[in-house]
């Protein structure tokens, strides 16, 4: 990454007090953007997830492992999953990795899915994901998310996240064992501005659970994302921390579309997890990143009973057109460096 003005802005966005004192250096800030051709800084390479590639198989490998968080599913090999069905390259260029919907099983039964992981791993970066759709059915949970070797050890960072009808998305940070990191229970306000914008459930990243946050819009999940032509996800991670972003597909900034992309641009993330609340370094790995379909796994059977779903979710396992629903339509995933 080429940096300019580095350390005035390090120091700008670095704390609330530096920032007041700083009007100077914001006004310079202001005019980098109105001058295209000054951009504070640019990235230097992206790895390009998407097209007739998107399932090439240096690209990802193909858990098929039991799910972590014993789930009712059966993650199949890449091979199995391209010649069943569920994980193919649509004619207009579209991934789509799917779970089994035309397959009923007796009670009990594991249902086929797909769970894949980058073969490359990313240290500081930009994700930017292209989703037309992401799955959305009674007893499936689905995640896109970030992780180091030995989860949560490494640290490991969930940009999607949602189980059975919810349409409310959940952004956590996790942190290894002897860590501390902690976000705020309200987002500080800076000039004004609230300096994340989702509700906070969770502070405390140490551990299993992390530190959550939800969108009170409900338009970042599930049907809702789903029937508004999904949208995009912005995972930025440089010295000052992480932050994540969602776009709905009529406000996705046109330096992302042009393949440009300009965080310093963007409005503040809905998520953020500071370098002064947390050792990034030291806490989070390079992520390799991860697209799952689980199947009553903890998630989605620890929402079921609230979930305006039908009968248990191992019920709903047997019938294959519960799954309808339950799949990724990917446009793109680009990773910038
Ligand atoms: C997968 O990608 C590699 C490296 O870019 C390329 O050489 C290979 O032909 C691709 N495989 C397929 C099946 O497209
Ligand atoms: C990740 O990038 C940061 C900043 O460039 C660097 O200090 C750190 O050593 C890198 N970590 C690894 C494991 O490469
Ligand atoms: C955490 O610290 C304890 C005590 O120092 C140590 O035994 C343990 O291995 C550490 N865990 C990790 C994941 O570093
Ligand atoms: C955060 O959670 C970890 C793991 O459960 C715990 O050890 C630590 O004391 C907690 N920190 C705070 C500030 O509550
Ligand atoms: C990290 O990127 C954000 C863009 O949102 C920027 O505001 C911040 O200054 C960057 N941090 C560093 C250390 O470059
Ligand atoms: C529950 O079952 C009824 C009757 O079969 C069906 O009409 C309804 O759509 C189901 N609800 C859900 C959330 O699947």
């Amino acid at each position: 990454m080429l940096f300019l003005s580095f350390g005035v802005l390090t120091s700008l966005v670095s704390s609330v007090a530096a920032f007041n004192a700083a009007g100077g250096s914001l006004r310079a800030r202001r005019a980098l953007h109105e001058d295209h051709d000054k951009r504070l800084f640019k990235f230097s390479s992206v790895d390009s997830y998407r097209g007739e590639d998107f399932l090439n198989d240096t690209l990802w490998s193909f858990s098929t492992l039991a799910d972590p968080t014993g789930g009712q599913v059966e993650y199949v090999s890449g091979a199995d999953a391209q010649g069943k069905g569920l994980a193919y390259v649509q004619s207009d260029g579209k991934a789509v990795l799917r779970v089994d919907s035309w397959t009923n099983l007796p009670l009990g039964a594991r249902r086929n899915s797909v769970r894949i992981s980058s073969r490359k791993a990313f240290n500081h970066s930009l994700v930017v994901a292209d989703f037309a759709s992401v799955p959305s059915s009674c007893s499936v949970g689905a995640g896109f998310w970030a992780n180091g070797p030995d989860w949560p050890h490494n640290g490991g960072v969930l940009i999607v996240e949602g189980a059975n009808l919810k349409s409310s998305n959940q952004f956590t940070f996790h942190a290894g064992a002897n860590q501390t990191c902690n976000v705020p229970k309200q987002a500080p306000l800076i000039g004004g501005d609230r300096i994340f914008t989702a509700e906070v459930l969770n502070t405390n990243c140490t551990g299993e659970t992390g530190c959550s946050f939800y969108d009170p819009s409900g338009k970042f999940f599930g049907r809702s994302l789903n029937d508004a032509g999904g949208g995009v996800f912005a995972l930025l991670r440089n010295r000052s921390g992480f932050k994540i972003w969602f776009f709905e597909r009529q406000s996705i900034p046109i330096d992302i579309s042009s393949g440009d992309p300009d965080p310093y641009s963007w409005p503040p993330p809905h998520a953020l997890l500071s370098a002064d609340d947390c050792n990034i370094d030291s806490s989070f790995s390079p992520q390799t990143i991860i697209l799952d379909t689980a199947i009553c796994g903890d998630q989605a059977s620890s929402d079921y009973p609230n979930s305006g779903c039908n009968g248990s979710c191992t019920q709903q396992v047997t019938d294959g057109q519960n799954y309808v629903g339950a799949q990724w339509v990917i446009n793109y995933i680009d990773v910038y460096n």
